[in-house]
């Protein structure tokens, strides 16, 4: 009796692979499309990643800010301050310094959390000063620092900028964060 020639496995695996006329077999097919979408799969996940990475490392700038409505110039008469809180929670105080709204820093809004330790800051009208409690620490009309642990480390108050439209008073807040004041402060 004749020996079966050849591996029986493999022959096999060419009968199922190959066809004689040269098509694709069904597990041929499979594997195809099997491959296919695993590498689509690793390329969106992938590109999702570089997206992400992208976005973090250059955040968009769809959201610098706004004017907010602080109060009437009634509201605050010379001398006096008033809390705000901006729509992100910054905490704010704002004071009016002299009695003609279109003179200089007639008003201001600076933090109201002390750069020190972050105790909160008020304006004292008599002493000219913004004054934080905790430490003793001051700091003059402008947020300069005058007194305590702020002056010994050069720590001004965060200053955010006014405009005044008719009657009202706006202060402008930032959208992502309290850097772009400083910058705006600055220009
Ligand atoms: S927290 Fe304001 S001086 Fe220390």
């Amino acid at each position: 009796m004749q020996e079966p020639s050849g591996d029986i496995r493999g022959e096999r695996t060419d009968a199922v692979e190959s066809r004689p006329d040269g098509s694709e077999s069904r597990r041929g097919f499979l594997e195809h499309a099997a491959g296919v979408t695993m590498a689509g799969g690793l390329t969106a996940g992938y590109g999702m990643l570089v997206s992400h990475a992208v976005r973090f490392l250059y955040p968009s700038e769809t959201d610098p800010g706004s004017w907010q409505f602080v109060c009437t110039l009634d509201d605050l008469q010379p001398g006096d301050s008033m809390p705000f809180t901006t729509p992100a929670g910054a905490k704010l105080v704002v004071a009016r310094q002299a009695e003609d709204p279109a003179q200089d820093d007639a008003f201001i809004a600076l933090s109201s959390v002390c750069p020190h330790l972050g105790c909160k800051v008020h304006w004292e009208a008599n002493n000219e000063r913004f004054f934080c409690p905790c430490h003793n620490g001051a700091f003059d009309a402008q947020g300069n620092p005058i007194a305590g642990p702020p002056k010994a480390a050069g720590q001004s108050l965060t200053r955010f900028p006014l405009r005044i439209e008719g009657n009202l008073l706006m202060v402008w807040v930032p959208g992502t964060g309290i850097s772009e004041v400083i910058s705006e402060t600055n220009a």
